[in-house]
């Protein structure tokens, strides 16, 4: 009999992606360019082509082709192969982490050949894509119809609700994949300054910040990424026995994600502070001169409470999300996209790398309080960053004190505060403008838009 799905690309997510689908009691057939590729397929149990043709021709009808290869031109080369094999009303998947506005040129190209497509954000890396991965799903309803009972049956649960959902036409899924990753990005670095504080200002080794992040994670903000930097500051090497982040070299690279959110989120024009931080501080990590750092830090005068970190940690995290689902929704206005953020929310709570405790509640607020605002402006979010306050600044003032560098923290803070703050300085900016290029003003005791000299007098 023909099979459910073809999965173009047998690496790791591919591969992987693949034998979750077979022991769903879906038929699957691989397909990978490379030989070795498929033969470590075979070895998994799974049936593998030898060519892109007989994959296509073991298809059941409308046929749906999965792609899994590296995003950029692999994309497009890959399907350039298909485009011909395939007829009117069969579907192309691009599983990848494919940038946002490659997906809607390859959606409308497709479309003009009659074939869906459908671009699939996956999340969860190589355990997430055999045993449950979030999958956020962009593209027509029609191809969306032809995929959700099989998608839906791989994914992540979360209370027995499928983390997996249609999130909006053309490159929606995608976006949305982005902004999980600028979330990602964002939190990660906010671990890794929780980690600073933990070691220099709150004066404990590596094993006891591994006992106090785990504490953290056994709390009402339990999250995969607290989950997993427990473990890690608790592995020692395994000849010499030291901590083996004490051995790791202290840089970091990436491969693009958090870069294109926050390019996005420059074109949309909304603050993103947190997640710019996460991707500045990867740079400066990869650039500084690691002959020009300096011995060790100041000692604090008084010990932090790991508590203040956690408590700061936990509302700096929650920025992070407001940022990410701020930004879903002004690309979901500006692309005509109908994605409710309160679902993004809701798929995101199992099988991706920013599942959290929070997520449900954040989930539950979403619910509750619907409206166009902004996340941060919602009055339930404003009184978790209130209630966060006291240790937030205590937190950065003990950075400031010895000289640890806390960017996201501090951009988490300053997003948080300017949002609330009595006022932003941003009226002697609008005047300045008025002053130097007569761009007007608007004023609070009447309407339209004003000019003054701003002479002095
Ligand atoms: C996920 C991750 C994943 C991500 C890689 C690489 O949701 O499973 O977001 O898709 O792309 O972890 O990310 P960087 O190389 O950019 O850090």
């Amino acid at each position: 009999s023909r099979a459910d799905i073809g999965v173009v690309g047998l690496g790791v997510m591919g591969r992987n992606l693949a034998a979750n689908i077979q022991d769903k009691g879906f038929g699957v057939v691989g397909f990978d360019a490379d030989a070795t590729q498929r033969g470590r397929a075979a070895a998994d149990g799974l049936v593998a082509a030898a060519s892109m043709e007989v994959l296509v021709v073991g298809l059941r009808g409308p046929r749906a082709v999965l792609l899994l290869v590296p995003a950029g031109p692999a994309v497009d080369a890959a399907i350039a192969t298909l485009r011909p094999l395939l007829a009117a009303g069969d579907i192309i998947v691009d599983g990848g982490n494919s940038h946002y506005p490659d997906t809607i040129r390859r959606g409308r190209e497709l479309a003009a050949a009659g074939l869906g497509f459908v671009g699939l954000g996956v999340s969860g890396g190589e355990e997430g894509a055999r045993h449950g991965p979030a999958l956020m799903a962009g593209g027509d309803a029609a191809a969306w119809g032809r995929l959700e009972p099989l998608l839906t049956a791989i994914a992540a649960r979360f209370d027995g609700q499928p983390c997996c959902g249609h999130v909006g036409a053309d490159g929606a899924g995608h976006f949305v994949k982005m902004a999980h990753n600028g979330i990602e990005y964002g939190q990660m670095q906010l671990i890794a300054e929780a980690c600073l504080l933990l070691r220099h200002a709150a004066g404990l080794d590596w094993p006891a910040a591994g006992t106090a992040v785990a504490g953290w994670n056994a709390g009402e903000d339990a999250s995969y990424l607290l989950a997993i930097t427990g473990d890690i500051l608790a592995t020692r090497d395994g000849q010499s026995g030291r901590p083996l982040l004490e051995l790791t070299a202290d840089r970091t690279g990436h491969k693009g994600t958090g870069v294109w959110t926050v390019e996005a989120a420059l074109g949309l024009g909304v603050p993103v502070p947190t997640m710019a931080a996460a991707v500045w501080a990867r740079a400066l990590s990869a650039t500084r001169d690691q002959g020009a750092v300096d011995g060790a830090y100041a000692a604090p005068a008084a010990p932090l409470a790991a508590g203040d970190i956690g408590v700061a940690l936990a509302a700096a995290s929650l920025v992070a999300y407001a940022e990410g689902l701020d930004l879903i929704a002004a690309g979901a206005a500006h692309h005509g996209w109908r994605t409710d953020r309160a679902a993004v929310a809701e798929l995101w709570r199992a099988g991706c790398i920013i599942r959290s405790a929070t997520l449900d509640r954040i989930a539950a607020a979403l619910r509750a309080e619907p409206g166009n605002q902004s996340f941060l402006d919602r009055r339930w979010t404003r009184g978790q960053l209130a209630d966060a306050l006291p240790a937030w600044r205590r937190v950065l003032a003990a950075g400031a004190d010895i000289g640890v560098p806390l960017p996201a923290f501090a951009a988490a803070f300053h997003h948080a505060a300017g949002r609330a703050a009595p006022e932003v300085g941003a009226r002697v900016v609008a005047a300045q403008r008025d002053r130097f290029g007569a761009h007007g003003f608007a004023r609070i005791d009447r309407g339209g838009t004003h000019h003054a000299a701003w002479d002095g007098k």
